[in-house]
């Protein structure tokens, strides 16, 4: 018969402790809450007793509810007082020996048919299990964070834990409204394995100050949808936490460099920046614990007028190319109101391209975002040309025709040509390295990449990407023309994948590794990362939608250009390009969608 668990320990009340308290009681479940000091159990309460309120302020739960809820739980300093309960989960620091400590006391402690549960990230299950007299009863259960909103539980099992422990708690999550994967004890499970080389090269980048911390946080919000940017992630988990997690992985995990702790969150952690939970972190919070974010000293200026940081006027806009971008980013320009010269390599494509703006902004107006004036207006403003000579006068010229350097080279030495002095020549290469295209003309600190996002027309997102001859002015202008388009424009270096292509394909990629490795399935894989992390799509998902061939090639660009032996393409996404297997467009990729 299952198990009955109606009253459970949580033992450390940080920041999972008290969040999975926070669940347990909710779901009517008594908690003996348990921490070290009388001071660390205040702590605890006063988080419990702020998420709570939190949650009947917004309407989500009722005062009675809460008051019930609260009553349910018991707080104890010391383990002794969880001397009768069916199920303890220890969330203490990741440290292997407080936890084994820990653990030979809850054995001693515990009931005899109580099981033993650790919420470890990436430490082993196994070795916590042994230093109890009774491993066959240890597993891990695995919350994510902030544990009452994410529906994800990843239930570990070892070699040695009961079949029957192992249901009785699966049974017990779905009480719990959440959803279970069950896996083997590996370093960070499923999603920590995908989600800390991830959050780390995010570190990285940010000490190289290739971008921002607000910039790197946006691109991958506004890139990728996700809920939220790595660096505010990091906080939301605690630098130490994050730390600790990383150094394990780094060693338990074959010793892969990508989890190798970046020297910067080492210094944070010594100095108390520990995130959200000390207030301050990557970023600066009202207070320690607050979720609210407050400007300090990193925290761009917004200048008042864009002209004042030296940006150049931009009235008249050159746009080279006839594809979807190309198409795509005339339809921004124009229904911005700036004055475009679209320039194609023949009057055929002009009508082709004009077609398909009008097509767009005719969507807009039948969707009612968009007036018929407005519309009519945006064509107006647009001139169709086969002749790059028409961009004599142009202020600002974004080229994207086909992702070739010599062709794109071609076009810049011509460009250089042709147009005036002090005219801005952007490209909106997503591979290719802009110094190089700069280099094709005389005037290389006029130069920057403008990396829109497909579909232009709607995704938020511009990376600008500054080369090393690129000048500040030719930089102000490009932040400047995006904010007037209505984007969010994020500054990077030029490096290969920019920001938001440098971090989502190696977590990709590593997904398909994670596959290939018989570890998981892509169904429980894709089901960890959107309800353990909120993303969007799972892996899988994500990758037959940009296209395997798509993601190889841009895996091997980044692989070729860092040198990174975890870059490294996964074979199997390797056989599966070779295999015709592209994703949705051939029909079939991870998954087959001919039926679906
Ligand atoms: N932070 C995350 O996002 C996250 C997510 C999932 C899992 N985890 C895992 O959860 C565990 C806890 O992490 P955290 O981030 O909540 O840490 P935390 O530092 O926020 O909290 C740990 C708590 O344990 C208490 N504690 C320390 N020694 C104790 C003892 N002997 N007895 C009772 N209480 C004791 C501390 O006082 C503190 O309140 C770790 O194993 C971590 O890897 C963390």
């Amino acid at each position: 018969m299952a198990r009955e668990f109606t009253r459970v320990g949580v033992v450390g009340l940080g920041t999972m402790g008290a969040g999975i308290v926070e669940v347990f009681a909710r779901n009517g479940i008594d908690v003996v809450a348990v921490e070290i000091s009388a001071a660390a159990l205040e702590r605890g309460r006063a988080t419990l007793t702020g998420s709570t309120d939190r949650a009947v302020a917004k309407g989500k739960l009722a005062e009675a509810d809460r008051d019930a809820l609260l009553s349910r739980v018991d707080f104890q300093v010391g383990l002794g007082a969880l001397h009768s309960v069916d199920l303890v989960i220890e969330a203490v620091p990741e440290h292997l020996d407080l936890k084994q400590r820990i653990f030979a006391e809850l054995d001693r402690v515990c009931k005899p048919e109580a099981i033993l549960a650790t919420n470890t990230s990436s430490l082993s299950v196994t070795e916590i299990s042994v230093a109890t007299t009774r491993p066959n009863q240890v597993i891990g259960i695995h919350f994510f964070n902030p544990a009452p909103i994410m529906k994800l539980v990843e239930v570990v099992r070892t070699v040695v834990t009961s079949a029957d422990v192992v249901a009785d708690v699966e049974a017990l999550c779905t009480r719990l409204g959440k959803v279970d994967v069950t896996i083997n004890d590996r370093a960070g499970f499923i999603a920590n394995a995908l989600l800390f080389g991830y959050l780390n090269h995010a570190v990285s980048l940010f000490e190289a100050r290739y971008a921002s911390r607000e910039d790197i946080d946006a691109a991958m919000k506004l890139g990728c949808g996700l809920p939220m940017g790595p660096l505010a992630l990091m906080d939301l988990i605690g630098l130490d936490t994050a730390y600790e997690i990383l150094d394990t992985m780094y060693r338990r995990g074959g010793r892969d460099r990508r989890h190798a702790p970046v020297p910067l969150i080492k210094q944070m952690v010594t100095a108390g920046l520990l995130g959200r939970k000390s207030g301050r972190g990557f970023y600066t919070y009202e207070r320690p614990g607050s979720p609210k974010v407050v400007p300090d000293e990193q925290t761009p200026v917004a200048t008042k007028s864009s002209l004042a940081d030296g940006a150049r006027a931009i009235a008249k806009v050159g746009i080279v190319g006839s594809g979807t971008m190309a198409t795509g980013i005339i339809e921004v320009f124009a229904k911005a109101g700036y004055e475009v010269i679209s320039v194609t390599r023949g009057a055929e494509k002009s009508a082709k391209v004009c077609e398909a703006v009008k097509t767009s902004l005719n969507k807009g107006v039948v969707r009612g975002k968009l007036s018929e004036t407005d519309r009519d207006a945006a064509l107006g403003r647009v001139t169709w040309s086969a002749t790059l000579d028409h961009l004599a006068d142009v202020d600002l010229v974004v080229e994207a025709v086909v992702e070739e350097l010599s062709v794109k080279k071609a076009l810049f030495a011509s460009l250089d040509e042709i147009c005036k002095p002090g005219v801005v020549l952007a490209t909106t290469t997503s591979s290719l390295p802009v110094i190089d295209v700069a280099m094709a003309t005389q005037r290389p600190a006029d130069v920057i990449g403008l990396h829109f996002f497909n579909p232009a027309p709607i995704m938020p997102l511009v990376e600008i990407v500054r080369t090393i001859r690129t000048s500040a002015e030719t930089a102000a202008t490009a932040r400047a023309v995006c904010a007037v388009l209505g984007k969010t424009g994020v500054v990077c270096g030029d490096r290969s994948g920019f920001i938001v292509n440098a971090l989502l394909f190696p977590y990709l990629n590593d997904a398909v590794k994670m596959l290939e490795a018989s570890y998981s399935t892509a169904d429980d894989i894709d089901h960890a990362m959107k309800l353990g992390c909120g993303y969007p799509m799972g892996p899988f998902e994500l990758l037959d939608v940009v296209g395997l061939d798509v993601a190889l090639a841009i895996q091997r660009e980044l692989y070729l250009e860092l040198r990174e032996p975890g870059f490294a393409p996964a074979p199997l996404l390797e056989h599966l390009v070779t295999a015709g297997y592209l994703g949705r467009k051939s029909g079939r990729g991870f998954r087959d969608h001919t039926h679906l």
